[in-house]
């Protein structure tokens, strides 16, 4: 089969990775598991109810998508892929314990909770810990050593600043598909935040000031909520990103609105194409706003919020990006 990555045709066999029972097993280990450990976050934690439901949504937008790019619905390797989508952020359990124990820890299991977290005390970020749990279920142990290794590298790299440069596109098949499944993770992944959240994170109060607690643990600086302003000027290290159409490290927002920006420059670290035109399609929400697309929707509230010049600026850049991917927004 053929698809497009980052505007290079790959052909591969697509030779089974896996087959339909293995997938299978593997989420008869995890569904054992998973309800005791979200369990050690307290109840309405975002990083409880949500993320599973955002794994959720990564499987079932990854259906659809993989489905578009010529993946036939039977094929272990899309049910793989999907499966990967949906436990990539298992992680963000012992994540959210680490990083304020007292505060995000189901109080019932206060001690047990802080046990948990130690585990993962040399991990680098989420993704590693997904990985570090799924070990210790012994999920990897259901797959070929081959396909385990993809299944962890997709992971661990899910949470990297840029996805990954892509091999050339006569690499070893076996080789090429640990590329091919991350790049394929990293798009999943954030098209299933725009999907479920873009409408939430722009016009939802609620929600709006969970994000802001989310990232100020994350950041541990100072993070402003400006979410009124509208003459605020973003910083020249912010638009430079956008301005060369680079995702934004989350390390350099400071402020909701710049995280708004951060989300559109997803849109300019997309590897396929398939993900890129979703973006540029209306969406329903009907209980936020009318139906428009994401990208749209986030170009459209920065206008309202930041200053005008700057909100121009991002739009065109953005907007020159999709055209030169043949898409108009
Ligand atoms: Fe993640």
């Amino acid at each position: 089969m053929e698809i497009i990555l980052q505007n290079v045709r790959y052909n591969f066999s697509n030779r089974p990775l896996c087959t339909s029972n293995e997938v299978g097993l593997a989420k008869e280990i995890i569904a054992s598991h998973y309800p005791q450990m979200a369990d050690l976050l307290k109840d309405g934690h975002p990083w409880k109810e949500a993320k599973a439901l955002h794994g959720a949504l990564t499987a079932q937008t990854g259906q659809e998508i993989l489905s578009e790019m010529g993946f036939e619905n039977n094929d272990p390797n899309r049910e793989l892929i999907c499966l990967i989508g949906e436990i990539h952020d298992l992680g963000r359990v012992p994540d959210g314990l680490q990083q304020k124990l007292a505060q995000n820890a189901n109080p019932e299991r206060m001690e047990e909770a802080e046990r948990f977290a130690a585990l993962f005390a040399g991990c680098k970020d989420h993704g590693e810990m997904s990985v570090k749990i799924l070990e210790e279920w012994g999920v990897f142990n259901v797959f070929s050593p081959d396909t385990a290794d993809i299944i962890r590298f997709a992971i661990a790299h899910h949470t990297d600043d840029q996805s990954p440069i892509l091999p050339r596109p006569d690499t070893d098949e076996a080789e090429m598909m640990k590329f091919i499944v991350t790049a394929l993770i990293r798009d999943l992944d954030k098209l299933a935040l725009f999907i479920g959240k873009t409408a939430k994170y722009l016009y939802d109060e609620k929600e709006i000031q969970r994000q802001e607690e989310i990232v100020k643990n994350l950041l541990n600086q100072k993070y402003h909520l400006t979410y009124r302003g509208r003459d605020k000027r973003v910083e020249e290290v912010v638009m430079n990103f956008v301005r060369n159409w680079q995702p934004i490290p989350q390390r350099f927002i400071t402020t909701y609105q710049q995280y708004m920006i951060y989300m559109a420059s997803w849109a300019l670290d997309m590897n396929s194409p398939e993900v890129l035109r979703r973006l540029a399609k209306d969406m329903i929400d009907a209980e936020f706003t009318e139906s428009k697309p994401p990208i749209n929707m986030i170009l459209d509230w920065l206008d309202n919020h930041i200053c005008k010049e700057q909100a121009t600026e991002i739009r065109q850049a953005i907007r020159a990006y999709f055209a030169k991917n043949n898409i108009t927004i």
